[in-house]
């Protein structure tokens, strides 16, 4: 599945000392434009609205980053008519310059990376290297589909004698985007340039506590010369705009990233029709994960300690890939144990900015008081095996990492997904059990083992229920390209991201036959 000519971007390499200068610069620069304010962007044109999502950092509650504004419900369904009009230009122009587009938003990314990176770390709590690699994957994501729908623009032919057959792929109509926090740039930009590239025009509704970093992307954007109308920018609240976007009988397509209630919701809401409707709506949403890593008796311990911390508490935990569940064969379970906890101790906690932490702080109130809820009923539920308390750190959303021992594998902590820096470990007796622990979980999304033996690897390559299963290895950081993200269950609906046949959700197959 590999397309031709991709190559992802290097990652910046921190151990140089002008690459740590430039961070540092742009951290810097970027800290003087806070105070911006920052408008909607409807058929080309800047507007403002009577609310605003005041942007703070969640490394230091008190400092305004800056203010965006809200979109209101008119503003949603202006956004929509543009979209509609400006579609039937867009999807006349050939699918390869569509792509010269996303080539240019890649260029306009890899200029302005520290800044964006700055921008991250600030906005989202990213560490350096987050936020850098996120930066990368962007510009993947826009290489990538770029290429692959160059790929896609010949017809499929099957002739038969006296007949010539010709399958081809029109584009759907307006693609509204629904984005989270968590990967305020790369996960935006991937949905958004997919749809833009294969034809559709966009409404992107970025989440509420990143709308600096998609203001940015949105300059980008717009820099890279897309013709009026085409992308229009809608932050704003998602409890308010998400009906009216996913309910309008306008949108064709509608492509989420996030919970799984609000992905759920989606599904069903969109699924409703009215007389006049052209379409039923395609959904793609990706989803949660309640993950696991098998740590074998075999295992080497120092690959799976380190592979299970940076899966856990990589960005506080705050990936839906992240390992939330540790399951640990019986004979190692003491000794893996021990020297999870020596890790996991030593881990830095602090502000984003600071180049020397392993993770920074939780995006925000609701999701500090969320976790902490967890960790309480992990403290009623289970037995606590690391817990640090940094409740004292109140400049901003830090929460210590917390381990938890399962007691009953139908607990809530076992089941919910947390989204934050607490991890549970799991005694398996066996292969079998590990494996039946592993799949006891409504979702499906990533999943890793930690093991010597090509037996069980085998057995995990065939029982083990996820979208990305990784061998020896930690199990966030997907690459595009490399591993195609995205699973199944309740984690998601729809192809992978980065994926081979990804772009393909985002158009209508047609074939068309000619008698000759
Ligand atoms: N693609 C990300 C990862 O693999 C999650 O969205 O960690």
């Amino acid at each position: 599945f590999h397309v031709q000519r991709f190559e992802n971007e290097p990652n910046t390499d921190f151990s140089r000392a002008e690459n740590r200068e430039d961070m540092k610069q742009a951290l810097k620069d970027v800290e003087a434009l806070f105070g911006a304010d920052y408008p909607l962007n409807i058929d080309g044109k800047a507007q403002d609205s009577r609310s605003h999502i005041i942007s703070r950092s969640p490394s230091s509650k008190e400092t305004v980053l800056g203010t965006v504004a809200s979109a209101n419900r008119d503003q949603a369904e202006q956004a929509i008519e543009t979209a509609r009009r400006a579609w039937p230009q867009w999807q006349k122009i050939p699918a390869d310059h569509r792509a010269e587009y996303l080539e240019l938003i890649a260029s306009g990314m890899q200029t302005r990376r520290f800044e964006l990176a700055a921008w991250m770390i600030h906005e989202s709590g990213k560490s350096w290297k987050e936020a850098d690699a996120e930066v990368s994957e962007a510009i993947d994501f826009c290489r990538y589909y770029s290429l692959a729908m160059r790929d896609l623009v010949s017809e499929l032919a099957c002739d038969y004698p006296g007949e010539e057959n010709r399958l081809f792929y029109r584009s759907r109509g307006v693609a509204v985007v629904i984005a989270p926090w968590n990967f305020p740039l790369a996960i935006l930009t991937g949905m958004t340039v997919a749809a833009l590239v294969t034809g559709n025009t966009v409404v992107m509704k970025p989440a509420e506590q990143s709308s600096i970093v998609a203001a940015k992307l949105m300059e980008i954007a717009r820099d890279s010369g897309l013709p009026t109308g085409v992308l229009n920018f809608l932050p704003g609240n998602g409890e308010e705009l998400g009906p009216v976007l996913v309910g309008s009988p306008d949108v064709d397509l509608v492509v989420f990233t996030g919970s799984q209630e609000v992905g759920l919701s989606i599904n069903k809401l969109a699924a409703e029709t009215v007389p006049a409707q052209l379409n039923v709506k395609k959904v793609i949403a990706e989803m949660g994960g309640k993950n696991a890593i098998i740590v074998d008796d075999d295992a080497d311990l120092d690959d799976a300690v380190q592979g299970v911390v940076n899966s856990a508490f990589g960005y506080a935990g705050q990936k839906c890939s992240a390992c939330s569940r540790v399951i640990v064969l019986k004979s190692i379970f003491d000794e893996f144990t021990e020297r999870l906890v020596n890790a996991v101790e030593s881990l830095v906690i602090g502000p984003a900015d600071d180049p020397g932490i392993d993770f920074g702080p939780v995006i925000d109130q609701e999701a500090y008081d969320r976790i902490n809820d967890y960790i309480e009923l992990g403290a009623e539920e289970c037995e606590t095996i690391v817990s640090i308390d940094l409740s004292d750190r109140d400049d901003g959303y830090f929460i210590g990492p917390q381990i938890f021992n399962i007691l009953e594998e139908d607990s809530r902590l076992a089941q919910a997904e947390i989204f934050g820096p607490v991890l549970s470990v799991m005694k398996a007796r066996d292969m079998d059990h590990a494996l039946k622990l592993a799949n006891n979980t409504a979702y499906a999304l990533t999943g890793g083992v930690y093991s010597r033996s090509p037996k069980n690897l085998k057995r995990a390559r065939e029982e083990f229920l996820v979208g990305n299963l990784y061998l020896n290895r930690e199990i966030t950081g997907a690459i595009v390209q490399r591993h195609p993200f995205g699973g199944f269950r309740m984690s998601g609906i729809g192809s992978k991201a980065g994926g081979p046949d990804y772009l393909q959700q985002f158009m209508l197959p047609v074939n068309i036959t000619e008698n000759t």
